[in-house]
């Protein structure tokens, strides 16, 4: 595995590539890997010849209060399992290379409607960070197809979308959540909890299979669902920021009639300083998951 943090390196390794035409795969990410991260690998590399991916702390996509000075970076960790992945080339550019002028003064790329809900409403600068990335990390890489993960329902809808509104070459494909044993997504925020919260963690998981349960023997009423939910997890110690039900692809609330839409619940909790998101599909409860 080769690493390189310019651009010039990284387009020169690319258009080699491309030259001889081999198609790229290719996995963003903002490091600190765990298995969720390292499984995309192995799907990019089943895609393509060559699989590329990227760390990139992405500081347009936190919010002033947020987490970005304290994000994980572990450079050193994340190279050995991507070589052990059989990653081709890693990208890890530093600020500078990605936003040469300050960020404020950078072209957005912005996506309406799908933002604006669920952690578009609570994190409103969030996606606008995501979708401007994400775009000019596709423009640097070239990839052929990229790889993003259901775990992050929204973002890989938003993505979707906008590569679709855009017209960029790539496609997107959505790989399936990776848990741990108990049912708690992976994520790099995890390592934010204590040992007594991550005991409690996996009921975020609990909470959705039990309201996707509740909607499969014909409870309708989404508010009581909800609110049953954010309950049960205030209960436990989370403080609850979203639990709702929305259909999987427009991301619009269903109506009671909406029995055999693609629906989705989807939640977002606060646990001490982490920041926990989860979604299940509630019609096809026994989802693929993987462990
Ligand atoms: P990051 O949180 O590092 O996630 C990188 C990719 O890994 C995303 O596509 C995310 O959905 C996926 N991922 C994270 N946890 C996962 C899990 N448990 N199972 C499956 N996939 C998982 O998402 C970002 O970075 C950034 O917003 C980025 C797209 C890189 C833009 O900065």
């Amino acid at each position: 595995m080769r690493t390189v943090h310019t651009l010039a390196e990284l387009r020169a390794q690319v258009t080699s590539w491309r030259q001889s035409g081999e198609p790229i795969a290719f996995v963003p990410t903002m490091g600190n890997l765990h298995r969720g991260h390292i499984h995309l690998v192995e799907r990019a590399r089943e895609r393509a010849p060559r699989a590329v991916a990227s760390i990139f702390v992405n500081p347009l996509q936190f919010g002033p209060h947020e987490d970005y000075a304290g994000y994980p970076q572990t450079l050193g960790e994340d190279s050995r399992q991507l070589e052990t992945a059989g990653l081709d080339l890693l990208f890890a550019p530093n600020v500078a290379a990605v936003y040469p002028r300050p960020l404020e003064e950078m072209t957005q790329v912005m996506v309406p409607g799908l933002t604006t809900v669920l952690c578009g409403a609570s994190r409103p600068l969030h996606f606008g960070g995501v979708t401007t990335v994400v775009t000019k990390l596709f423009n640097m890489v070239q990839p052929d197809v990229a790889m993003f993960g259901e775990k992050d329902w929204q973002q890989l809808i938003v993505i979707r979308r906008m590569t679709a509104d855009l017209n960029l070459p790539v496609e997107i494909v959505g790989a399936p959540t990776v848990r741990e044993a108990d049912g708690l997504a992976m994520s790099s925020r995890n390592g934010y909890l204590s040992a007594e919260q991550r005991a409690i963690a996996p009921t975020l998981y609990v909470t959705l299979q039990a309201t996707a349960e509740r909607w499969r023997t014909g409870e309708r009423d989404y508010v009581t669902l909800e609110n049953a939910a954010k309950t049960r997890l205030a209960a436990v110690g989370f403080r609850p920021d979203y639990f709702e039900i929305r259909h999987a692809d427009t991301l619009q609330r269903p109506t009671p009639e909406d029995t055999t839409a693609d629906l989705r619940i989807f939640a977002a909790a606060w646990l001490g300083r982490a920041r926990l998101i989860d979604n299940l599909a509630v019609a096809t409860f026994q989802e693929r998951s993987v462990n």
